[in-house]
């Protein structure tokens, strides 16, 4: 009988399939050298060359995170799975510093130093040695189950902590981004195999919220709350669930956390038995619809409402006034999206239309629990972040970037700002210009919402360099760019920390 199973029977098992790679698609060359190419040098606090003039206000650091190396000899790894590095952009009065780091993970050494790709990930597929010899020789004891956290940056109990999906954080010093351990929580929560790689934060409640997935005979979704400088999480609900969906994201709201059960799901046994990638083993189930589990912040209770398939990576926002439930997604009709990103869908129409994402208003009114369905915004577009203040509040601007890969360099792929009341947006964009997921620093003077900057990190494909933009909020106009040092690959997301912070 299937119990729950061990968080690293499952990380051991879903790989080792040998089924055959499907043929690159015809833009899969130009991905590989001109948006995820390798980047192997670390440079710490060189000086960004200024174009322009940014805010004397502009004072903290971005911090990034994406994978950087993708590589070794003429094997490669997916973009998901490609190695975590760490970007410091330090705002100092008209300069700007740059850091770059890799994260020291167990795959970090596996990659570089035992020069293999022999490990299991996302769509990341070791080769059966992995049964006789788990542990390579290259990996440090302090860093061995230090997973390749490549996705987000959050704040949890005053530290940095890099995450993926799989459920252990890796605390890393914000100003040198050395690599300082796993994150410990100080609870006896069951340990779930799968989490959120989007944790939120509710500033103003001062709690980060996330869920957790237990794979098992009964699995179950675990929704947690952890009150900020504290490392003990609550539960806030348990939700049992036949077969668990692939959910990147959830939203929250100043009273409910909701989450957005897609159809696309795993039988937990496929995950022990069928020894593929992990995300390989999910399944589209349209005829499921798409479940929408709200959860009382304050009691547990939950309800349930199902609307229509789709699938999306990205929550906006969400928010709740006059017993109303506003969830903003940027949805895909379908998680044909996932086989574009692991290769799986190599034909040009497939990926195109893979690539059409809609940023739409889920809306429940709680009474009687009726859903209703609306498109804000009809741009491709993703990677959204609202003002770290307005997260589970009500808003009213987004930013977003272009959905589509470029696959040429004299493609124009813009950042958008996206008014939620007008249902309009504004742009900027440069040829052969990549902009990356666009973060929003306030105004400590300001008082709208869109008093501020935006701060993207772009990949010039065209000529194989990368700049940091400060945009205007208010337009998009541009007030400067900082130049870094080399080239960095497409990556994920990022966090404004406006504190001195050490880790240490
Ligand atoms: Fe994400």
């Amino acid at each position: 009988m299937l119990k729950k199973l061990p968080f690293l029977v499952v990380l051991v098992l879903y790989g080792c399939s040998s089924q055959q790679k499907p043929a690159k698609s015809p833009y899969q060359t130009f991905y590989d050298t001109h948006l995820f190419f390798d980047l192997e040098k670390e440079v710490e606090r060189v000086p960004c060359s200024v174009r322009g003039e940014i805010p004397s206000w502009v004072s903290g650091t971005l911090l990034r995170n994406g994978p950087a190396k993708f590589q070794v000899g003429d094997k490669r790894v997916g973009w998901f799975d490609g190695l975590a590095m760490l970007h410091a952009f330090e705002f100092s009065p008209e300069q700007v510093f740059y850091t770059n780091r890799f994260l020291r993970s167990e795959q970090y050494y596996i990659m570089m130093e035992e020069k293999s790709l022999n490990f299991s990930g996302f769509a990341q597929d070791p080769c059966p040695k992995v049964f006789k010899d788990q542990t390579s020789r290259f990996i440090p004891k302090e860093m061995q189950n230090i997973q390749n956290a490549d996705v987000t940056i959050q704040e949890y109990a005053d530290k940095m902590v890099a995450l993926t999906e799989s459920p252990l954080p890796v605390i890393f010093d914000a100003k040198t981004l050395d690599t300082l351990g796993n994150f410990q929580f100080q609870d006896r929560l069951p340990h779930g195999q799968w989490e959120a790689a989007h944790s939120l934060r509710d500033v103003s409640a001062g709690e980060t919220i996330s869920y957790c997935i237990q794979f098992g005979e009964k699995s179950s979704y675990i929704i947690w709350k952890m009150a900020d400088h504290q490392s003990t999480r609550e539960i806030i609900a348990e939700i049992p669930v036949e077969f668990p969906a692939y959910m990147h994201s959830f939203a929250l709201t100043e009273h409910y956390v909701v989450l957005v059960e897609f159809p696309f799901v795993v039988n937990p046994l496929d995950l022990m038995l069928k020894k593929k990638p992990f995300i390989f083993n999910y399944k589209w189930m349209p005829k499921n619809g798409t479940n929408f589990y709200i959860v009382s912040r304050q009691t547990g209770e939950v309800s349930k409402i199902k609307g229509d398939p789709f699938f999306a990576f990205h929550h906006v926002n969400a928010f709740d006034k006059d017993g109303k439930i506003f969830i903003d997604i940027v949805t895909h009709p379908n998680a044909n999206i996932i086989d574009v990103i692991t290769g799986r869908i190599v034909d040009k129409n497939g990926i195109k239309e893979s690539e059409k994402t809609k940023l739409e208003r889920f809306t429940i009114s709680m009474p009687n629990q009726t859903l209703s369905r609306e498109v804000l915004f009809d741009q491709t577009t993703e990677m959204p972040r609202v003002p770290a203040d307005r997260v589970a509040h009500e808003y009213r601007y987004s930013y977003l970037i272009d959905a589509a890969f470029p696959t040429s360099i004299k493609d124009i792929r813009p950042l958008y700002k996206v008014d939620a009341v007008t249902k309009t947006g504004k742009n900027w964009s440069e040829e052969g210009c990549l902009p990356g997921e666009p973060i929003f620093v306030p105004n400590p003077n300001g008082q709208a919402e869109d008093d501020g900057v935006v701060l993207s990190l772009v990949l010039d494909f065209a000529n194989h360099r990368s700049f940091l933009l400060i945009l205007d909020a208010k337009d998009l106009s541009e007030l400067a760019r900082a130049e870094t040092p080399h080239a960095i690959p497409v990556g994920l997301h990022g966090l404004w920390n406006s504190k001195e912070s050490t880790n240490k």
